[in-house]
């Protein structure tokens, strides 16, 4: 069977945070039900110079650059995201043109909410396991913008960001075997964004249960196909990384996997084992969640990238369990076999590097940033080179004839 799967993966986190104890002051809600309750600490806040195109852009850039891909090589470009720009043109094609990947390529976006970016690199792997005595590169890029209204349920659990990872065969960070995957999807309304709302409609009770229903399919079709044989999800993975559009989410699922998967043990030990494996297991990929808040597609990647900064000096050779949700809904759980040489790999993901360069804004800033149109945005040449930081390489300067505009810095 070909090795294909991820060899390198590039974050970008754009420049501002608010700490959710601001925002709880703010909102005269107790900040302990958003740092215990919900386990986050601060929101990241996208400046109104960026989108899902220039976040996707950064990401791809710096993936590019560290792997000394050159654009051409790039044969196949898939941007997922729900926070498209445009209804006919793809974020991919804009991404296309600032990275100047070549013609000879397959160009395009994705959309199933936050598990759209799952997709992409299914479809990837797959791609390139049936053209293995071809050359192929595929570099598939998360990109999203998790905004709710003012005062919303939703709103503290806000977050943006982007996630690029290059797939190929003989990959050098992990292996991923499709084959054994486990999938789930039902027509569901847990979180949807009707056309032309701004802000997404949300059941927030039902969507917690929906991926928890998830879940539970997705890991059963995994044992169904032979990705889990007599072991228990637990004894099959070393750690398990969850989608969570909220850090406390991750604790609502592996407690849920313990008593789907363990009903044969009593309540104590169901606690015990619990307690255990969340420690050991999940705990290391939280970082991202708490600190940056939820990026729907790359929520999951980002928790893998936590795991892999936190664990640098053990996650080498070992199995890595993703579940990845999307409302709507859809699902799927997997295998990462990582490879016994990825220290140079883990060093160049600078994740925690990023989240240490932002800059804090005040609750007042981020009502005006997020109160803006596109419409009302125009930068001009002098001005945006002033945003330009290590990571922050491309700009949304406005539009121009319905174009939207971007310059590199
Ligand atoms: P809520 O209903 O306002 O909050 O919003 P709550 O009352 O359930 O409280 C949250 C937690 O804080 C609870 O903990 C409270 O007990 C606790 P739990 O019982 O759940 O363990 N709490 C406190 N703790 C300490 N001190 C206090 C205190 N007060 C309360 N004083 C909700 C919560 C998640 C519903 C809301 O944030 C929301 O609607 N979020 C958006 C939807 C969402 O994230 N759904 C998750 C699953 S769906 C999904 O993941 C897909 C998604 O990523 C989108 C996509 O696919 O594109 C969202």
């Amino acid at each position: 069977m070909t090795d294909v799967g991820v060899s390198d993966m590039a974050m970008y986190i754009p420049p501002f945070y608010i700490p959710h104890r601001e925002l709880a002051s703010a909102r005269g809600v107790p900040w302990e039900k958003y740092q215990i309750g919900l386990g986050n600490n601060k929101m990241s806040i996208l400046p109104n110079w960026e989108d899902a195109v220039t976040m996707a852009a950064n990401a791809g850039a710096q993936l590019l650059e560290k792997t000394g891909t050159g654009p051409k090589e790039i044969r196949q470009l898939v941007v997922c995201t729900e926070s498209g720009v445009d209804h006919s043109k793809p974020v991919a094609s804009f991404v296309q043109g600032l990275l100047k990947i070549g013609s000879r390529c397959r160009v395009y976006e994705i959309k199933h909410a936050c598990y759209g970016g799952t997709a992409g690199i299914v479809h990837s792997i797959d791609w390139i396991a049936r053209n293995h005595n071809l050359p192929k590169k595929a570099l598939v890029i998360m990109t999203d913008i998790a905004l709710y209204g003012f005062g919303s349920a939703g709103e503290p659990t806000q977050g943006a960001g982007a996630v690029a990872l290059l797939i190929e065969k003989d990959p050098l960070l992990c292996s991923i075997d499709t084959s054994v995957n486990g999938v789930f999807s039902r027509d569901v309304f847990d979180f949807w964004r009707p056309t032309g709302h701004r802000f997404p409609v949300v059941d927030g009770k039902y969507s917690i249960a929906c991926y928890l229903t998830a879940l539970e399919g997705a890991v059963s079709h995994m044992r169904s196909n032979l990705g889990l044989h007599n072991e228990r999800v637990l004894e099959a993975v070393d750690y398990l990384v969850y989608h969570m559009p909220f850090t406390n989410m991750s604790r609502k699922a592996h407690r849920h996997l313990i008593d789907f998967e363990y009903g044969d043990l009593g309540l104590e030990d169901r606690e015990q084992l619990f307690v255990d494996t969340f420690k050991a297991k999940v705990e290391p990929g939280l970082l991202g969640a708490r600190e940056v808040g939820n990026i729907y597609t790359g929520s999951v990647y980002m928790g893998l990238v936590s795991l892999l900064e936190a664990e640098a000096e053990r996650v080498a050779g070992k199995r890595v369990g993703l579940f990845s949700y999307g409302s709507g809904c859809g699902a799927e759980f997997f295998v990462c076999e990582m490879k016994p040489e990825i220290t140079k790999i883990i060093e160049g993901l600078r994740f925690q590097e990023q989240l240490n360069r932002r800059k804090r804004i005040t609750f007042e800033q981020y009502v005006q940033i997020c109160s803006k149109g596109w419409a009302e945005i125009l930068y001009q040449p002098l001005e945006i080179q002033t945003f330009k930081d290590t990571f922050t390489r491309f700009a949304f300067t406005g539009l121009k004839d319905h174009k939207r505009q971007y310059v590199c810095l």
